[in-house]
């Protein structure tokens, strides 16, 4: 499964690029309006800082604006991802994007049905939010379960499923569980990933015997 942040702070994406396990970049408008940084030059410069996908959100509502919104955020770089919202105009451009090679995340998924037009459409990535879902007491991960079934039952949906509005370490355990291909997860949320509090207590008791022991590993 990949491994992509969902944010637009670059100093964030560096540092945890820095672990080697980070395949790929999500944003959206709201999170580069956070960033209080120019769209183009801070999306510019996480696709240098990262190898892998960078998404950046078009914000026309009609086909021809997203159509020509995407086509210019895709000069921007090779690994730019065109993100387009899941309405019919979000569609019809997905299907032009995808046609001319522009890869393509269509985002604001909630339903199944959603997710199959978008992949009719040829999108490269689609984007189901849990989190959202959870919110309102629908339960995202039943979501992700129907699409992985509905893209299974036939080999001409290649859409890869990426789980977005991930809140917490379980969303990313049931994604993985589910066969989801990617999951983005926000900064915090990457960060808690590794930690187990058996890992510190077990840590610290092994570095204290090896204290007493008066041992040194050297080469
Ligand atoms: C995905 O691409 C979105 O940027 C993101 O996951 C939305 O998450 P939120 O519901 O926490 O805002």
């Amino acid at each position: 499964m990949k491994f992509f942040i969902d944010t637009a702070n670059v100093d964030e994406i560096r540092d945890l690029a820095a672990t080697g396990m980070l395949d790929g970049v999500t944003t959206n408008p709201s999170l580069i309006a956070q960033s209080g940084r120019d769209f183009f030059e801070v999306l510019k410069e996480i696709c240098d800082t990262v190898d892998g996908p960078v998404s950046g959100e078009v914000t026309a509502l009609d086909a021809e604006g997203m159509i020509k919104e995407g086509k210019t955020v895709a000069k921007l770089a090779d690994n730019i991802v065109v993100k387009l919202p899941l309405i019919w105009e979000g569609l019809k451009a997905c299907s032009a994007l995808s046609a001319e090679g522009i890869k393509t995340n269509v985002t604001l998924c909630f339903s199944a049905t959603q997710a199959l037009l978008a992949a009719k459409a040829g999108a490269t990535y689609i984007s189901p939010f849990v989190g959202r879902l959870d919110d309102i007491h629908i339960d995202g991960m039943e979501l992700i379960e129907d699409i992985r079934t509905i893209y299974d039952n036939y080999d001409n949906l290649e859409t890869e499923i990426l789980v977005a509005s991930i809140r917490n370490p379980n969303h990313v355990k049931d994604a993985a569980l589910i066969g989801a291909d990617v999951v983005t997860v926000p900064p915090a949320v990457l960060r808690t990933l590794a930690g187990h509090p058996l890992t510190d207590k077990g840590l610290a008791a092994f570095l204290a015997d090896w204290e007493k022991s008066g041992q040194k590993i050297s080469s």
